[in-house]
């Protein structure tokens, strides 16, 4: 389905462009239960239940991650990147922009989109204070067709936040040093990955990290998903432990319609968690 441009100034609206931690402020526990009174939601479940039920009987994931095609215009890359604002948020990334920060992984980057807000966070935080030093950002992921996005579309606005893209498979060792990175951050990646390889990313994530991680994950249930209510069950056997998590939806509850990229979204629970070293 192609994307329906008029929801752009639709998700332009949304609480996140004035605070982006709104999705935290205005989650509630009772959204879960409340949003299948909304016909909206319902149909929109219908649809992205039974269209992934289908994919997923006939998709071999581990040839589709690798090679599908997925290249992406970049009008549509911005407005999913907005859309994805709402839930993927800046909790804790004032670390990133800390003197102790020099270095920073976003694992399973995909086409960049979070790398892309994570750069903006950074030079409007440099801007805002007058301070600043060198950081470089290393987006990896397993597509080479996602990196392609990545190396076509992410861009900085001040030379001392720079960036790079790079092809791996992240269970397998990557080729850094033990703590090559200060921080690190990894968006939509665990909710895909069945144990054995979850196990392997979170172990690879943890090698390579230094002082804290930033998670964005789905924690719903949904066809071919592998959502998890504590990621403490990833990160714990490899020394790092959730220090801060937020519950939050996919979507703002206020929406009266509800504006989904290629008409495949509900409302979903999402988390996102900080952890660090135990
Ligand atoms: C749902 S997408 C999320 C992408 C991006 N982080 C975002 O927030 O839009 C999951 C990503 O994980 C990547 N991935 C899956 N298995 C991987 C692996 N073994 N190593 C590295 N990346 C992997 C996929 O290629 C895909 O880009």
């Amino acid at each position: 389905m192609a994307l329906d441009i008029d929801y752009k100034p639709v998700v332009e609206k949304w609480p996140m462009t004035k605070d982006p931690l709104a999705a935290i402020k205005e989650f509630r526990k009772w959204h879960l239960w409340l949003r299948w009174l909304r016909p909206a939601h319902r149909k929109a479940s219908k649809y992205y239940y039974n269209q992934r039920a289908e994919w997923i009987g006939k998709t071999d994931f581990e040839d589709y991650f690798e090679n599908a095609d997925r290249s992406i215009n970049k009008e549509k890359w911005e407005y999913l990147r907005l859309r994805k604002s709402w839930y993927q948020m800046p909790l804790n990334w004032e670390k990133f922009c800390g003197e102790d920060c020099t270095t920073i992984l976003d694992l399973g980057c995909g086409d960049g989109d979070l790398t892309q807000t994570l750069v903006d966070f950074i030079c409007n935080e440099f801007k805002r204070t007058g301070k600043g030093h060198k950081i470089h950002i290393v987006g990896s992921d397993l597509s080479p067709s996602r990196i392609g996005n990545a190396q076509k579309h992410v861009t900085s606005t001040d030379d001392r936040v720079t960036m790079e893209f790079q092809v791996d498979d992240a269970t397998k060792p990557l080729p850094f040093d033990d703590k090559h990175f200060d921080y690190s951050l990894n968006s939509g990646v665990f909710e895909i990955l069945a144990d054995e390889s979850a196990d392997k990313f979170a172990g690879e994530l943890c090698r390579l990290t230094k002082y804290g991680i930033y998670t964005e994950d789905l924690a719903d249930e949904y066809p071919g998903g592998f959502p998890r209510q504590d990621l403490n069950c990833l990160f714990n056997p490899h020394g790092f432990k959730v220090t801060r998590k937020a519950e939050v939806l996919t979507e703002p509850w206020s929406t009266k319609i509800n504006p989904k990229p290629c008409g495949i979204w509900p409302m979903l629970l999402d988390q996102n968690v900080w952890c660090e070293p135990q």
